[in-house]
């Protein structure tokens, strides 16, 4: 179990986590408006891997179609080395403010990509990904559930999105993946809520904003 600093009194903090094709950045497109209009504070979205200029050339090197050759470790300390910097640069000075920050993958994807998807020690993926946050974690993550043949089908059908690296990789490390998620929202039920992400799209922006709007309320009381 990964230790927790809570995050009382800043602002608050969201991730959006997923298998590849769930869906993710198109939520975040619709509750963005509704968010800004329902959260008090300021609202910033950011992503990972990359949000500022370091982490995006590593995000480059890491998606490169022509890194065939890159190891799983090497791959790992990558994601959270660009973690490190995007939580420096862009997180920790808008949350340290109270402002409401929103970020499309956070530390649960280093735990499903690199831990259950390529099957480094999980215990080591949590503790890095604890030092490089010297323990912040969200005060809400919104797990966008979709199986792997559902989620592939999309990317494929999604023509005009980037073709990366990752995409390329075979069904079964994505099934391993959702099945990581899917254990992870188990073990963190305080802190991971699952959205269906087959469901059409107006009601999963619906029942994220359902979430999102409760744990903000919970927070300021
Ligand atoms: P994206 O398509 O959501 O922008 O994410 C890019 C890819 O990076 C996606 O396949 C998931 C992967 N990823 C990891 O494997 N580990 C991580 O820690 C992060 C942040 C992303």
């Amino acid at each position: 179990m990964m230790k927790k600093t809570k995050t009382v009194n800043k602002g608050f903090l969201l991730s959006l986590e997923g298998p590849d094709g769930a869906g993710k950045t198109t939520v975040l497109e619709k509750i963005l408006p509704q968010l800004k209009r329902f959260v008090s504070s300021k609202v910033v979205a950011t992503r990972e891997p990359g949000g500022v200029a370091i982490a995006e050339r590593i995000r480059d090197i890491i998606l490169d179609v022509e890194h065939t050759n890159m190891d799983d470790k090497t791959e790992l300390l990558l994601y959270i080395a660009a973690r490190r910097q995007h939580l420096v640069e862009r997180i920790l000075p808008e949350f340290d403010q109270g402002n409401f920050v929103i970020v499309d993958r956070f530390v649960d994807s280093s735990v499903a990509y690199q831990g259950y998807g390529r099957g480094l020690d999980r215990q080591a993926v949590s503790w890095l990904n604890t030092y490089v946050t010297d323990g912040l974690y969200p005060d809400l993550t919104l797990y966008l559930d979709v199986d792997s043949e559902t989620g592939l089908q999309r990317i494929e059908q999604n023509k005009e999105r980037e073709v990366n690296r990752l995409d390329l990789e075979k069904l079964d490390l994505h099934k391993r993946v959702r099945a990581g998620y899917l254990k992870l929202a188990q073990e963190n039920p305080e802190r991971i809520v699952t959205i269906d992400a087959a469901q059409p799209l107006d009601k999963v922006v619906a029942d994220a904003m359902a979430v999102i709007q409760q744990k903000y309320l919970e927070k300021q009381t």
